[in-house]
């Protein structure tokens, strides 16, 4: 790190790191500088310059998510000349994005409406230059509606700095720029959702099932509506009510779906821990037979995505186990629906999930169990958290409730899933214990903390029993190449197509950073530290749905198997 420099900044001394923007010195100071384009995952593009700023000596005007600071620089952030420019590049910004501001979910996490406010923006003083843009979906996922698109190519950043997929490109200049979907049709979208959070407007948002939630909670008539939700949403809904990043908050998320009208509230750690004694075992059978190795994890479905349309050539390597809360939702309408002596039919399955390609996933035929489908809607965190915004349900302030459970007995193990690293993590845990078989050295073995952390790709080979086995994790889509070339040097694979994980999943609240993605899994962590049961085989729930579904001939292989389809 280069030596600190003293700089001032409206008056005040700061001594800061040269290496940083100034815009960044003065967040972490106290001082706000608004700024639509800039984003702490990319290089400056300094395109909007809503983040102009005055530098003492200089002529023009400067952007201050582009420029470092130098020794003695004097900073003023709002002087008559700075702010007469921002609101002037603001109002010329809002002349490209048509206002639906009453049902869209980003109302009260808009940075334009947040801006326009405070700085008291005419936002009609020019007139709307995008009605006639078009809206582009990804499948039933994603989409990016041009009308509201402010042209600061974060979306573009997203898709190809970050996840590397390159699916978004910028047609036609100035005025008659545009975002459009890729025409070469070797490249398809992933549905991640990395360009919805990253869009500081709603232009790239998620294709959204708010509306029909809300007429069906309104309306339910006979249907039986049960609410799961997912390993990460309890460490990051908390940050749409002004609670600190990272808050564990799993009881409130329960009073509040119950608040909202379901009549039954499940937690996907449930799931995760179905997901991981059929994978564990999986696992062991793979390496004992040393076929189809390495084995690649499949919970993501962002990941499953762009193996099937990149790569169909490893589709035998990845796991043939269901997601969790494709597990969840399995169980729930077959082993629990008869238990309650409830038709399965009349169950309606709704997902909170961060996540924009589990919207694709519960889609996918083949996930079909005697003819219905396991997950019926995915919401993502934010339209979860715009739904409670609605109602008035003030999480933050709810007392917690508990969660029902598919199966007798208490605890699961999975809310590390929610972050990079956690799906191997648990699997570990489990694979040893059928490794080991007694051996009390090897199977009390809990933390593999070689699977953890932010790093792009993490390595390492772990010695369990008298098996070397050698994991590799892949945390974000954009590092998976390198994988892929040298898949043979592996024994066990774990991808998550989202930075961090689920915990900066597509349909999280906005902003995800890196610095907000690390407090969301070291609150995982955290939970798991404490947690009462950390090892999934040893959920006598799960343990008790498995051995019905032994007893129940095809439906087994439908509730915990999936198969995958080529998609180029
Ligand atoms: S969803 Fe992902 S792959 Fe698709 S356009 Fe957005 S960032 Fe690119
Ligand atoms: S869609 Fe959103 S992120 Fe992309 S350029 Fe438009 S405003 Fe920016
Ligand atoms: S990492 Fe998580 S949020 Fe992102 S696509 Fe995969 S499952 Fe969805
Ligand atoms: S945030 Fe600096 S120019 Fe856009």
């Amino acid at each position: 790190m280069n030596k600190l420099v003293n700089i001032k900044i409206n008056g005040k001394k700061i001594k800061c790191s040269p290496d940083i923007t100034i815009w960044q010195v003065a967040r972490d100071n106290g001082i706000e500088i608004p700024g639509l384009c800039g984003h702490p995952d990319f290089p400056p593009k300094a395109n909007c310059r809503v983040c102009v700023v005055e530098i003492k000596g200089r002529q023009k005007l400067a952007t201050s998510c582009s420029i470092k600071p130098e020794e003695g620089m004097s900073i003023t952030t709002d002087s008559p000349r700075v702010k007469k420019a921002r609101n002037f590049n603001l109002e010329l910004i809002f002349a490209e994005h048509i206002e639906k501001c009453p049902t869209c979910i980003r109302n009260t996490n808009c940075r334009l409406l947040n801006y326009a406010e405070k700085y008291k923006i005419e936002i009609a003083r020019f007139s709307d230059r995008k009605g006639k843009r078009k809206t582009y979906k990804f499948a039933n996922a994603v989409e990016i509606d041009g009308s509201q698109c402010v042209d600061c190519r974060n979306c573009v950043d997203a898709c190809s700095l970050l996840q590397k997929i390159n699916y978004l490109e910028i047609q036609g200049k100035g005025i008659n720029q545009e975002i459009v979907p890729a025409k070469n049709t070797y490249i398809d979208c992933i549905y991640c959702g990395q360009c919805a959070l990253h869009c500081p407007v709603a232009s790239a948002q998620e294709q959204t099932s708010w509306e029909e939630i809300d007429k069906l909670l309104a309306n339910r008539g006979d249907k039986i509506l049960v609410a799961m939700f997912a390993p990460s949403i309890r460490v990051s809904i908390g940050e749409e009510f002004g609670l600190p990043h990272g808050k564990v908050v799993t009881g409130q998320l329960v009073s509040a779906l119950k608040n909202l009208g379901f009549d039954y509230v499940f937690d996907v750690i449930f799931g995760a821990d179905m997901t991981t004694v059929v994978e564990a075992a999986e696992l062991i059978e793979r390496i004992n037979g040393k076929k189809n190795l390495p084995m690649i994890t499949s919970c993501c479905p962002g990941w499953v995505k762009y193996a099937e349309f990149y790569h169909p050539e490893i589709l035998p390597n990845l796991t043939t186990a269901r997601s969790p809360h494709v597990h969840l939702a399995g169980a729930i309408k077959t082993f629990w629906a008869q238990n309650q002596k409830i038709d399965p039919k009349k169950i309606v399955t709704v997902s909170i999930m961060p996540c924009t390609a589990k919207k694709f996933e519960s889609r996918r035929v083949e996930l079909k169990i005697n003819g219905l489908a396991p997950v019926d809607y995915v919401l993502t965190t934010r339209e979860f958290a715009w739904l409670l915004k609605r109602k008035k349900i003030e999480l933050g302030k709810l007392k917690p409730s508990e969660v029902s459970t598919p199966a007798s007995g208490g605890d699961s193990a999975g809310s590390i899933y929610g972050a990079s690293g956690g799906v191997m993590e648990s699997a570990l845990r489990t694979a040893a214990s059928l490794i080991c078989k007694g051996n009390k050295i090897c199977d009390n073995r809990l933390d593999f903390k070689e699977a953890r952390g932010m790093a792009g790709i993490k390595e390492a080979k772990v010695k369990i029993g008298n098996k070397n086995l050698r994991i590799a994790v892949v945390n974000g889509i954009g590092n998976i190449d390198p994988i892929i070339k040298r898949l043979n040097n592996y024994d066990y694979i774990e991808v998550m197509a989202c930075p961090g994980g689920c915990i900066g999943g597509g349909g999280q609240p906005i902003p995800t950073t890196p610095e907000i993605r690390k407090k969301r899994a070291d609150a995982l962590y955290g939970i798991d530290k404490n947690a009462p049961l950390r090892k999934a085989h040893e959920n006598k729930g799960v343990l008790e749905i498995l051995k019905w579904l032994k007893t129940q001939g095809k439906l087994n292989s439908q509730v915990l198997y999936t198969k995958y389809i080529k998609r180029s």
